[in-house]
Protein backbone atom coordinates (compact mmCIF):
# COMPACT_ATOMS: atom_id res chain seq x y z
CA UNK A 1 0.00 0.00 0.00
CA UNK A 2 2.87 1.97 0.55
CA UNK A 3 4.65 1.99 -2.60
CA UNK A 4 1.36 2.67 -4.34
CA UNK A 5 1.13 5.96 -2.40
CA UNK A 6 4.12 7.20 -3.20
CA UNK A 7 4.24 6.36 -6.02
CA UNK A 8 1.79 7.65 -8.42
CA UNK A 9 2.87 5.82 -12.19
CA UNK A 10 2.74 2.53 -10.58
CA UNK A 11 -0.80 3.42 -9.44
CA UNK A 12 -1.63 4.98 -12.98
CA UNK A 13 -0.16 1.38 -14.25
CA UNK A 14 -2.13 -0.50 -11.63
CA UNK A 15 -5.52 1.55 -12.50
CA UNK A 16 -4.95 0.54 -16.29
CA UNK A 17 -4.29 -2.92 -15.58
CA UNK A 18 -7.44 -3.02 -13.44
CA UNK A 19 -9.52 -1.85 -16.82
CA UNK A 20 -8.02 -4.11 -18.96
CA UNK A 21 -9.02 -6.95 -16.96
CA UNK A 22 -12.47 -5.52 -16.62
CA UNK A 23 -12.71 -5.24 -20.43
CA UNK A 24 -11.15 -9.27 -21.26
CA UNK A 25 -14.07 -10.45 -18.80
CA UNK A 26 -16.93 -8.36 -19.87
CA UNK A 27 -15.93 -10.24 -23.72
CA UNK A 28 -15.56 -13.66 -22.32
CA UNK A 29 -18.76 -13.47 -20.55
CA UNK A 30 -20.24 -12.09 -24.11
CA UNK A 31 -18.57 -15.26 -25.64
CA UNK A 32 -20.55 -17.13 -23.73
CA UNK A 33 -23.59 -15.91 -23.90
CA UNK A 34 -22.84 -16.37 -27.76
CA UNK A 35 -21.95 -19.66 -27.36
CA UNK A 36 -25.37 -20.52 -25.44
CA UNK A 37 -27.63 -18.88 -28.35
CA UNK A 38 -25.78 -20.77 -31.32
CA UNK A 39 -26.29 -23.94 -29.69
CA UNK A 40 -26.74 -25.96 -32.42
CA UNK A 41 -29.89 -28.80 -31.91
CA UNK A 42 -28.47 -32.47 -32.86
CA UNK A 43 -31.05 -32.92 -34.56
CA UNK A 44 -31.85 -31.16 -38.06
CA UNK A 45 -35.41 -29.18 -37.43
CA UNK A 46 -36.64 -31.69 -39.91
CA UNK A 47 -36.24 -34.83 -38.87
CA UNK A 48 -36.77 -38.00 -40.89
CA UNK A 49 -39.85 -38.29 -37.88
CA UNK A 50 -41.56 -35.56 -39.33
CA UNK A 51 -44.22 -36.40 -41.79
CA UNK A 52 -44.37 -33.63 -44.70
CA UNK A 53 -47.22 -31.79 -44.90
CA UNK A 54 -47.48 -31.82 -40.84
CA UNK A 55 -47.34 -28.83 -39.32
CA UNK A 56 -43.46 -27.83 -38.22
CA UNK A 57 -42.89 -28.76 -34.63
CA UNK A 58 -42.10 -25.58 -32.58
CA UNK A 59 -38.60 -24.82 -33.54
CA UNK A 60 -36.12 -25.93 -30.91
CA UNK A 61 -33.69 -24.95 -29.24
CA UNK A 62 -35.91 -22.03 -28.49
CA UNK A 63 -34.57 -18.70 -29.84
CA UNK A 64 -35.12 -17.20 -26.35
CA UNK A 65 -31.98 -17.26 -24.75
CA UNK A 66 -31.47 -19.48 -21.01
CA UNK A 67 -34.08 -21.75 -22.73
CA UNK A 68 -32.85 -25.40 -22.91
CA UNK A 69 -34.59 -28.08 -24.25
CA UNK A 70 -33.53 -31.20 -23.39
CA UNK A 71 -34.04 -32.83 -26.94
CA UNK A 72 -31.03 -29.82 -27.84
CA UNK A 73 -28.58 -32.14 -25.34
CA UNK A 74 -29.12 -35.24 -27.66
CA UNK A 75 -32.39 -36.75 -25.65
CA UNK A 76 -34.84 -38.72 -27.39
CA UNK A 77 -37.74 -38.38 -26.01
CA UNK A 78 -38.60 -42.04 -27.40
CA UNK A 79 -39.22 -43.46 -24.04
CA UNK A 80 -36.74 -45.93 -24.31
CA UNK A 81 -33.74 -44.14 -25.08
CA UNK A 82 -31.89 -42.98 -21.90
CA UNK A 83 -31.89 -39.32 -21.57
CA UNK A 84 -30.27 -38.86 -18.06
CA UNK A 85 -27.33 -37.31 -19.57
CA UNK A 86 -29.21 -34.96 -21.90
CA UNK A 87 -31.31 -33.89 -18.67
CA UNK A 88 -27.92 -33.53 -17.21
CA UNK A 89 -26.41 -31.84 -19.87
CA UNK A 90 -29.25 -29.19 -20.14
CA UNK A 91 -29.49 -28.45 -16.05
CA UNK A 92 -25.58 -27.87 -16.31
CA UNK A 93 -26.21 -25.22 -19.16
CA UNK A 94 -29.38 -23.27 -17.92
CA UNK A 95 -27.77 -23.38 -14.00
CA UNK A 96 -24.35 -21.14 -16.10
CA UNK A 97 -27.12 -18.51 -16.92
CA UNK A 98 -29.11 -16.09 -14.72
CA UNK A 99 -32.71 -17.04 -15.29
CA UNK A 100 -32.42 -20.70 -17.32
CA UNK A 101 -35.08 -22.68 -17.93
CA UNK A 102 -34.74 -26.63 -18.80
CA UNK A 103 -37.32 -27.37 -20.88
CA UNK A 104 -39.45 -31.25 -21.23
CA UNK A 105 -41.53 -31.05 -24.08
CA UNK A 106 -44.55 -32.08 -24.37
CA UNK A 107 -45.77 -34.98 -25.68
CA UNK A 108 -42.56 -37.27 -25.39
CA UNK A 109 -41.24 -39.52 -22.71
CA UNK A 110 -38.26 -39.33 -21.38
CA UNK A 111 -36.62 -42.44 -19.45
CA UNK A 112 -34.16 -40.89 -17.27
CA UNK A 113 -32.10 -42.81 -14.50
CA UNK A 114 -31.49 -41.21 -11.15
CA UNK A 115 -29.53 -38.14 -11.29
CA UNK A 116 -28.70 -35.34 -8.87
CA UNK A 117 -29.05 -31.74 -10.13
CA UNK A 118 -26.86 -29.39 -8.48
CA UNK A 119 -26.50 -25.90 -7.44
CA UNK A 120 -25.65 -23.48 -6.91
CA UNK A 121 -27.10 -21.86 -10.10
CA UNK A 122 -25.93 -18.05 -10.96
CA UNK A 123 -29.74 -16.86 -10.52
CA UNK A 124 -33.23 -18.23 -10.50
CA UNK A 125 -33.31 -21.39 -12.17
CA UNK A 126 -36.83 -23.07 -13.73
CA UNK A 127 -37.98 -26.39 -15.18
CA UNK A 128 -40.70 -26.74 -17.28
CA UNK A 129 -41.81 -29.84 -17.25
CA UNK A 130 -44.56 -30.51 -20.12
CA UNK A 131 -43.84 -33.91 -21.15
CA UNK A 132 -43.22 -36.81 -19.31
CA UNK A 133 -40.51 -38.15 -17.73
CA UNK A 134 -39.93 -41.81 -16.54
CA UNK A 135 -38.15 -43.85 -14.33
CA UNK A 136 -36.42 -47.32 -15.30
CA UNK A 137 -38.83 -49.73 -15.40
CA UNK A 138 -36.97 -52.67 -14.27
CA UNK A 139 -35.34 -52.55 -10.42
CA UNK A 140 -32.49 -53.78 -11.77
CA UNK A 141 -31.90 -50.70 -14.58
CA UNK A 142 -31.36 -48.70 -11.13
CA UNK A 143 -27.72 -48.20 -10.02
CA UNK A 144 -27.10 -50.38 -6.98
CA UNK A 145 -25.42 -46.99 -5.70
CA UNK A 146 -28.41 -44.83 -6.84
CA UNK A 147 -31.18 -45.91 -4.74
CA UNK A 148 -32.10 -43.33 -2.41
CA UNK A 149 -34.01 -41.13 -4.90
CA UNK A 150 -34.81 -40.92 -8.65
CA UNK A 151 -34.54 -36.91 -8.84
CA UNK A 152 -32.33 -35.01 -6.46
CA UNK A 153 -31.98 -31.58 -6.50
CA UNK A 154 -29.55 -30.66 -4.13
CA UNK A 155 -28.03 -26.66 -3.02
CA UNK A 156 -30.37 -25.13 -4.93
CA UNK A 157 -31.60 -22.01 -4.73
CA UNK A 158 -34.64 -20.03 -6.42
CA UNK A 159 -35.78 -23.18 -8.48
CA UNK A 160 -39.27 -23.60 -9.76
CA UNK A 161 -40.35 -27.24 -11.14
CA UNK A 162 -43.74 -26.27 -13.02
CA UNK A 163 -45.63 -27.54 -15.30
CA UNK A 164 -48.41 -30.05 -16.88
CA UNK A 165 -46.02 -32.17 -17.24
CA UNK A 166 -45.82 -35.68 -15.06
CA UNK A 167 -43.12 -37.56 -13.01
CA UNK A 168 -43.52 -40.99 -13.52
CA UNK A 169 -41.64 -43.35 -10.68
CA UNK A 170 -43.31 -46.40 -12.23
CA UNK A 171 -42.79 -48.45 -8.46
CA UNK A 172 -45.12 -51.38 -8.69
CA UNK A 173 -42.27 -53.30 -8.77
CA UNK A 174 -41.02 -51.99 -6.36
CA UNK A 175 -44.98 -52.43 -4.05
CA UNK A 176 -44.68 -55.85 -4.57
CA UNK A 177 -41.02 -56.81 -4.32
CA UNK A 178 -41.49 -60.62 -3.44
CA UNK A 179 -43.78 -61.13 -7.03
CA UNK A 180 -41.09 -59.28 -8.64
CA UNK A 181 -38.33 -61.49 -7.51
CA UNK A 182 -40.24 -64.60 -7.44
CA UNK A 183 -40.61 -63.93 -11.50
CA UNK A 184 -37.70 -62.88 -12.70
CA UNK A 185 -35.79 -65.51 -10.41
CA UNK A 186 -33.87 -62.49 -8.73
CA UNK A 187 -32.35 -62.90 -6.11
CA UNK A 188 -31.14 -59.20 -5.54
CA UNK A 189 -33.15 -57.74 -2.58
CA UNK A 190 -32.62 -53.78 -3.21
CA UNK A 191 -31.58 -52.56 0.53
CA UNK A 192 -34.15 -49.41 -0.12
CA UNK A 193 -36.86 -48.11 -2.24
CA UNK A 194 -36.11 -44.85 -4.15
CA UNK A 195 -38.04 -41.39 -3.25
CA UNK A 196 -38.89 -40.09 -6.75
CA UNK A 197 -38.47 -36.06 -6.49
CA UNK A 198 -35.98 -34.88 -3.61
CA UNK A 199 -34.69 -31.61 -2.97
CA UNK A 200 -31.77 -31.57 -0.22
CA UNK A 201 -30.12 -28.26 1.47
CA UNK A 202 -32.39 -25.79 -0.91
CA UNK A 203 -33.64 -23.06 -0.35
CA UNK A 204 -36.52 -20.84 -1.93
CA UNK A 205 -38.39 -24.26 -4.31
CA UNK A 206 -41.18 -23.50 -5.85
CA UNK A 207 -43.10 -27.09 -7.37
CA UNK A 208 -46.33 -26.35 -9.21
CA UNK A 209 -48.70 -27.44 -11.30
CA UNK A 210 -46.83 -31.51 -12.21
CA UNK A 211 -48.45 -34.11 -11.15
CA UNK A 212 -45.69 -36.98 -9.66
CA UNK A 213 -46.91 -40.80 -9.69
CA UNK A 214 -45.96 -43.93 -9.02
CA UNK A 215 -43.02 -43.27 -6.69
CA UNK A 216 -41.62 -46.72 -5.73
CA UNK A 217 -41.58 -44.41 -2.13
CA UNK A 218 -42.13 -41.37 -1.41
CA UNK A 219 -43.51 -38.45 -3.79
CA UNK A 220 -41.95 -35.80 -2.93
CA UNK A 221 -38.88 -34.77 -0.05
CA UNK A 222 -37.66 -32.04 1.16
CA UNK A 223 -35.29 -32.19 3.91
CA UNK A 224 -32.53 -30.15 4.93
CA UNK A 225 -34.54 -26.87 2.89
CA UNK A 226 -35.86 -23.85 3.93
CA UNK A 227 -38.88 -22.08 2.05
CA UNK A 228 -40.52 -24.37 0.26
CA UNK A 229 -43.95 -23.75 -1.95
CA UNK A 230 -45.66 -26.47 -3.54
CA UNK A 231 -49.13 -25.16 -5.35
CA UNK A 232 -51.41 -27.05 -7.66
CA UNK A 233 -49.81 -30.29 -8.02
CA UNK A 234 -51.07 -33.89 -8.48
CA UNK A 235 -49.67 -36.44 -6.26
CA UNK A 236 -50.82 -40.61 -7.05
CA UNK A 237 -50.34 -43.42 -6.28
CA UNK A 238 -52.70 -46.67 -5.46
CA UNK A 239 -53.80 -46.86 -2.09
CA UNK A 240 -51.98 -50.44 -1.59
CA UNK A 241 -48.81 -49.76 -2.80
CA UNK A 242 -46.58 -49.12 0.55
CA UNK A 243 -45.06 -46.78 2.18
CA UNK A 244 -45.65 -44.41 -1.36
CA UNK A 245 -45.97 -41.27 1.33
CA UNK A 246 -47.41 -38.05 -0.90
CA UNK A 247 -45.21 -35.03 0.62
CA UNK A 248 -42.37 -35.59 3.06
CA UNK A 249 -40.73 -32.48 5.26
CA UNK A 250 -37.66 -33.38 7.63
CA UNK A 251 -35.36 -30.43 8.72
CA UNK A 252 -37.40 -27.77 6.76
CA UNK A 253 -38.62 -24.88 7.58
CA UNK A 254 -41.16 -22.15 6.04
CA UNK A 255 -43.20 -24.03 4.14
CA UNK A 256 -46.94 -23.50 2.85
CA UNK A 257 -48.47 -26.41 0.66
CA UNK A 258 -51.81 -25.41 -0.88
CA UNK A 259 -54.59 -26.66 -3.53
CA UNK A 260 -53.23 -30.22 -4.23
CA UNK A 261 -54.35 -33.31 -4.66
CA UNK A 262 -52.62 -36.30 -2.77
CA UNK A 263 -53.89 -39.63 -3.26
CA UNK A 264 -51.56 -42.63 -2.24
CA UNK A 265 -50.51 -45.47 -0.25
CA UNK A 266 -49.03 -44.08 3.18
CA UNK A 267 -49.12 -40.40 4.54
CA UNK A 268 -50.56 -37.55 2.72
CA UNK A 269 -47.97 -35.03 3.93
CA UNK A 270 -45.42 -36.63 6.68
CA UNK A 271 -43.81 -33.99 8.72
CA UNK A 272 -40.52 -35.06 10.27
CA UNK A 273 -38.46 -33.62 12.76
CA UNK A 274 -36.75 -30.32 12.14
CA UNK A 275 -39.94 -28.89 10.67
CA UNK A 276 -41.20 -25.86 11.69
CA UNK A 277 -43.60 -23.06 10.39
CA UNK A 278 -45.43 -25.23 8.28
CA UNK A 279 -48.68 -24.00 6.45
CA UNK A 280 -50.92 -26.85 4.11
CA UNK A 281 -54.15 -25.42 3.30
CA UNK A 282 -56.66 -26.68 0.19
CA UNK A 283 -55.84 -30.01 0.13
CA UNK A 284 -57.55 -33.28 -1.06
CA UNK A 285 -56.37 -36.13 0.53
CA UNK A 286 -57.16 -39.67 0.04
CA UNK A 287 -56.67 -42.55 -0.08
CA UNK A 288 -53.79 -42.70 1.81
CA UNK A 289 -52.97 -42.28 5.96
CA UNK A 290 -54.08 -38.76 6.32
CA UNK A 291 -51.71 -36.09 7.04
CA UNK A 292 -49.11 -36.83 9.89
CA UNK A 293 -46.99 -35.19 12.30
CA UNK A 294 -44.37 -37.96 12.68
CA UNK A 295 -43.41 -40.79 13.88
CA UNK A 296 -40.55 -38.74 16.19
CA UNK A 297 -38.48 -39.84 18.64
CA UNK A 298 -37.86 -43.30 17.16
CA UNK A 299 -34.39 -45.03 19.29
CA UNK A 300 -34.69 -42.57 21.63
CA UNK A 301 -33.70 -39.72 19.16
CA UNK A 302 -34.77 -35.94 19.76
CA UNK A 303 -37.18 -34.84 17.68
CA UNK A 304 -38.47 -30.44 17.34
CA UNK A 305 -41.91 -29.62 15.38
CA UNK A 306 -42.99 -26.02 16.14
CA UNK A 307 -45.16 -24.18 14.33
CA UNK A 308 -47.45 -26.30 11.69
CA UNK A 309 -51.32 -24.90 10.39
CA UNK A 310 -53.43 -27.20 8.41
CA UNK A 311 -56.86 -25.89 7.59
CA UNK A 312 -58.84 -26.19 4.96
CA UNK A 313 -58.67 -29.66 4.21
CA UNK A 314 -61.04 -32.66 2.73
CA UNK A 315 -60.33 -36.02 3.67
CA UNK A 316 -61.35 -39.16 2.61
CA UNK A 317 -60.79 -42.75 2.67
CA UNK A 318 -57.69 -43.00 4.89
CA UNK A 319 -56.36 -44.34 8.06
CA UNK A 320 -56.16 -41.65 9.99
CA UNK A 321 -57.35 -37.83 9.38
CA UNK A 322 -54.75 -35.72 11.08
CA UNK A 323 -52.76 -37.61 13.66
CA UNK A 324 -49.35 -37.38 15.77
CA UNK A 325 -47.33 -40.41 16.41
CA UNK A 326 -44.19 -40.94 18.33
CA UNK A 327 -42.43 -43.84 20.30
CA UNK A 328 -41.84 -43.96 23.82
CA UNK A 329 -38.18 -43.45 24.52
CA UNK A 330 -37.82 -40.40 22.40
CA UNK A 331 -37.00 -36.80 23.65
CA UNK A 332 -37.73 -33.28 22.05
CA UNK A 333 -40.96 -31.03 21.72
CA UNK A 334 -43.69 -30.85 19.04
CA UNK A 335 -46.16 -27.39 19.99
CA UNK A 336 -48.16 -25.05 18.43
CA UNK A 337 -50.03 -27.00 15.87
CA UNK A 338 -53.72 -26.03 14.62
CA UNK A 339 -55.54 -28.21 12.77
CA UNK A 340 -58.83 -26.29 11.22
CA UNK A 341 -62.14 -26.24 8.86
CA UNK A 342 -60.80 -30.59 8.20
CA UNK A 343 -63.55 -32.18 6.27
CA UNK A 344 -63.35 -35.78 6.58
CA UNK A 345 -65.27 -38.71 4.88
CA UNK A 346 -65.60 -42.61 6.03
CA UNK A 347 -61.41 -41.76 7.51
CA UNK A 348 -60.64 -44.74 10.23
CA UNK A 349 -59.94 -42.52 13.25
CA UNK A 350 -60.17 -38.48 12.18
CA UNK A 351 -58.32 -36.92 15.60
CA UNK A 352 -55.31 -39.43 16.56
CA UNK A 353 -52.56 -38.97 19.20
CA UNK A 354 -50.41 -41.43 19.59
CA UNK A 355 -47.51 -41.66 22.02
CA UNK A 356 -47.46 -45.69 21.89
CA UNK A 357 -46.19 -45.62 18.23
CA UNK A 358 -44.76 -49.06 17.53
CA UNK A 359 -44.12 -51.27 14.32
CA UNK A 360 -44.73 -54.85 15.92
CA UNK A 361 -47.09 -56.29 18.04
CA UNK A 362 -45.56 -54.85 21.61
CA UNK A 363 -42.92 -52.45 21.93
CA UNK A 364 -41.32 -51.87 25.43
CA UNK A 365 -43.11 -49.29 28.10
CA UNK A 366 -40.04 -46.24 28.65
CA UNK A 367 -40.36 -43.20 30.69
CA UNK A 368 -39.28 -40.74 28.72
CA UNK A 369 -41.54 -39.36 25.41
CA UNK A 370 -41.37 -36.45 23.30
CA UNK A 371 -43.40 -33.29 24.59
CA UNK A 372 -46.49 -32.67 22.87
CA UNK A 373 -48.22 -29.14 23.76
CA UNK A 374 -50.38 -26.54 22.64
CA UNK A 375 -52.70 -28.74 19.48
CA UNK A 376 -55.67 -27.32 18.71
CA UNK A 377 -58.43 -28.91 16.59
CA UNK A 378 -61.16 -26.57 15.43
CA UNK A 379 -64.00 -27.33 13.33
CA UNK A 380 -63.25 -31.05 11.82
CA UNK A 381 -66.28 -32.45 10.79
CA UNK A 382 -67.76 -35.68 9.04
CA UNK A 383 -67.36 -39.67 9.19
CA UNK A 384 -64.99 -42.04 10.77
CA UNK A 385 -65.43 -45.99 10.27
CA UNK A 386 -63.62 -46.97 13.79
CA UNK A 387 -63.51 -44.42 16.16
CA UNK A 388 -64.25 -40.47 16.59
CA UNK A 389 -61.02 -39.75 18.37
CA UNK A 390 -57.69 -41.28 20.26
CA UNK A 391 -55.42 -39.12 21.87
CA UNK A 392 -53.47 -41.29 23.67
CA UNK A 393 -50.47 -39.59 25.67
CA UNK A 394 -47.39 -40.70 27.41
CA UNK A 395 -48.01 -41.44 31.13
CA UNK A 396 -45.27 -39.67 31.75
CA UNK A 397 -45.52 -36.55 29.80
CA UNK A 398 -49.05 -35.56 29.53
CA UNK A 399 -50.16 -33.78 26.19
CA UNK A 400 -50.98 -29.94 27.23
CA UNK A 401 -52.90 -27.72 26.16
CA UNK A 402 -55.10 -29.69 23.96
CA UNK A 403 -57.97 -27.76 22.44
CA UNK A 404 -60.67 -29.65 20.83
CA UNK A 405 -63.63 -27.10 19.79
CA UNK A 406 -66.61 -27.90 16.82
CA UNK A 407 -65.76 -31.22 16.19
CA UNK A 408 -68.65 -33.13 14.35
CA UNK A 409 -68.04 -36.85 14.16
CA UNK A 410 -70.49 -39.68 13.19
CA UNK A 411 -70.08 -43.39 12.15
CA UNK A 412 -69.81 -43.65 8.46
CA UNK A 413 -71.98 -46.61 8.43
CA UNK A 414 -74.42 -45.68 11.20
CA UNK A 415 -74.11 -46.40 14.76
CA UNK A 416 -74.57 -50.21 13.76
CA UNK A 417 -71.51 -50.20 11.42
CA UNK A 418 -68.88 -50.13 14.79
CA UNK A 419 -68.19 -53.42 16.60
CA UNK A 420 -67.93 -52.31 20.02
CA UNK A 421 -69.94 -49.60 21.62
CA UNK A 422 -66.50 -48.15 22.70
CA UNK A 423 -65.87 -46.94 19.50
CA UNK A 424 -68.67 -44.72 19.82
CA UNK A 425 -66.48 -42.85 22.13
CA UNK A 426 -64.15 -40.59 22.24
CA UNK A 427 -60.94 -41.58 24.19
CA UNK A 428 -58.30 -39.53 25.51
CA UNK A 429 -55.46 -40.58 28.15
CA UNK A 430 -53.57 -38.57 29.98
CA UNK A 431 -54.00 -35.39 28.12
CA UNK A 432 -55.13 -32.06 29.51
CA UNK A 433 -56.80 -29.07 27.69
CA UNK A 434 -60.30 -27.71 27.13
CA UNK A 435 -63.34 -28.19 24.97
CA UNK A 436 -66.16 -26.18 23.48
CA UNK A 437 -69.03 -27.23 21.51
CA UNK A 438 -70.59 -28.04 19.39
CA UNK A 439 -68.87 -31.60 20.02
CA UNK A 440 -70.04 -35.20 18.60
CA UNK A 441 -70.41 -37.61 19.95
CA UNK A 442 -70.86 -35.44 23.52
CA UNK A 443 -68.05 -38.17 24.92
CA UNK A 444 -65.76 -35.65 23.72
CA UNK A 445 -66.62 -33.40 26.30
CA UNK A 446 -65.62 -35.27 29.28
CA UNK A 447 -62.50 -36.52 27.08
CA UNK A 448 -59.63 -33.88 28.55
CA UNK A 449 -58.28 -33.79 31.88
CA UNK A 450 -59.22 -29.76 33.08
CA UNK A 451 -56.24 -27.67 33.23
CA UNK A 452 -56.40 -24.61 35.59
CA UNK A 453 -56.31 -21.60 34.56
CA UNK A 454 -52.84 -20.64 34.64
CA UNK A 455 -52.30 -24.04 32.27
CA UNK A 456 -52.20 -27.47 34.77
CA UNK A 457 -48.89 -28.73 34.96
CA UNK A 458 -48.38 -32.05 36.76
CA UNK A 459 -45.22 -32.13 38.66
CA UNK A 460 -43.46 -35.09 36.46
CA UNK A 461 -43.90 -32.83 33.54
CA UNK A 462 -41.97 -29.63 34.75
CA UNK A 463 -38.72 -31.88 36.14
CA UNK A 464 -38.80 -33.06 32.29
CA UNK A 465 -37.26 -30.24 30.75
CA UNK A 466 -37.70 -30.48 27.23
CA UNK A 467 -37.52 -27.36 25.55
CA UNK A 468 -34.05 -27.17 26.38
CA UNK A 469 -33.53 -30.32 23.47
CA UNK A 470 -34.95 -27.90 20.49
CA UNK A 471 -34.24 -24.79 19.01
CA UNK A 472 -36.56 -21.89 20.28
C1 LIG B 1 -52.94 -26.15 -12.25
O1 LIG B 1 -52.13 -27.00 -13.06
C2 LIG B 1 -52.68 -27.33 -14.32
C3 LIG B 1 -51.71 -28.23 -15.02
O2 LIG B 1 -51.48 -29.40 -14.31
C4 LIG B 1 -52.94 -26.08 -15.12
O3 LIG B 1 -53.55 -26.43 -16.33
C5 LIG B 1 -53.80 -25.12 -14.34
O4 LIG B 1 -53.94 -23.92 -15.04
C6 LIG B 1 -53.19 -24.86 -12.98
N1 LIG B 1 -54.09 -24.03 -12.19
C7 LIG B 1 -53.70 -22.90 -11.63
C8 LIG B 1 -54.76 -22.18 -10.85
O5 LIG B 1 -52.58 -22.46 -11.74
C1 LIG C 1 -36.16 -16.56 -0.51
O1 LIG C 1 -36.07 -15.47 -1.39
C2 LIG C 1 -36.48 -14.25 -0.83
C3 LIG C 1 -36.41 -13.21 -1.91
O2 LIG C 1 -35.19 -13.25 -2.56
C4 LIG C 1 -35.62 -13.90 0.38
O3 LIG C 1 -36.08 -12.73 0.99
C5 LIG C 1 -35.68 -15.06 1.38
O4 LIG C 1 -34.81 -14.82 2.44
C6 LIG C 1 -35.31 -16.36 0.71
N1 LIG C 1 -35.51 -17.44 1.63
C7 LIG C 1 -34.53 -18.26 1.93
C8 LIG C 1 -34.89 -19.33 2.88
O5 LIG C 1 -33.44 -18.16 1.46
C1 LIG D 1 -47.80 -20.71 16.23
O1 LIG D 1 -47.59 -20.99 14.85
C2 LIG D 1 -48.10 -20.01 13.98
C3 LIG D 1 -47.94 -20.51 12.57
O2 LIG D 1 -46.64 -20.81 12.24
C4 LIG D 1 -47.39 -18.69 14.23
O3 LIG D 1 -47.91 -17.71 13.38
C5 LIG D 1 -47.56 -18.28 15.68
O4 LIG D 1 -46.81 -17.13 15.95
C6 LIG D 1 -47.10 -19.41 16.60
N1 LIG D 1 -47.43 -19.07 17.97
C7 LIG D 1 -46.54 -19.12 18.95
C8 LIG D 1 -47.05 -18.78 20.30
O5 LIG D 1 -45.36 -19.40 18.76
C1 LIG E 1 -47.32 -50.25 29.03
O1 LIG E 1 -48.17 -49.30 29.63
C2 LIG E 1 -49.53 -49.43 29.31
C3 LIG E 1 -50.29 -48.26 29.90
O2 LIG E 1 -49.98 -48.05 31.23
C4 LIG E 1 -50.04 -50.78 29.80
O3 LIG E 1 -51.39 -50.92 29.45
C5 LIG E 1 -49.21 -51.86 29.15
O4 LIG E 1 -49.60 -53.12 29.67
C6 LIG E 1 -47.73 -51.67 29.39
N1 LIG E 1 -47.00 -52.59 28.57
C7 LIG E 1 -45.95 -53.28 29.00
C8 LIG E 1 -45.30 -54.15 27.98
O5 LIG E 1 -45.52 -53.19 30.15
Amino acid sequence: MKTIKSSPLIAMLLGFIIVAVAMISTISVEGRKHHVKKFKPKHPRHSKNTPIGSPAPAPYPSTDEGIFDIRSFGAKGDGVSDDSKALVGAWKAACKVAGGKVEIPVGKEFLVKPVTLQGPCKGEIVIQIEGTLLAPEKIGSWPKSSLFQWLNFKWVSHITIQGSGTLDGRGSNWWNLDTYQTQKKNKYIPPMKPTALRFYASDNVTVRDISIVNSPLCHLKFDNSDGVKVNNITISSPANSPNTDGIHLQNTRNVEIQHSNIACGDDCVSIQTGSSNVHIHHINCGPGHGISIGSLGKDKSVACVSDIIVEDISIQNTLAGVRIKTWQGGLGVVKNLTFSNIQVTDVQVPIEIDQYYCDKSKCKNQTRAVSISGVTYNNIVGSFTVQPIRIACSNNVPCMGVELMDIRLKPSGGIRGLQTHQQQQALCWNSYGKTQGPLVPSSIGYCLKKSNINGYYPKRFITSSHDKTCPS
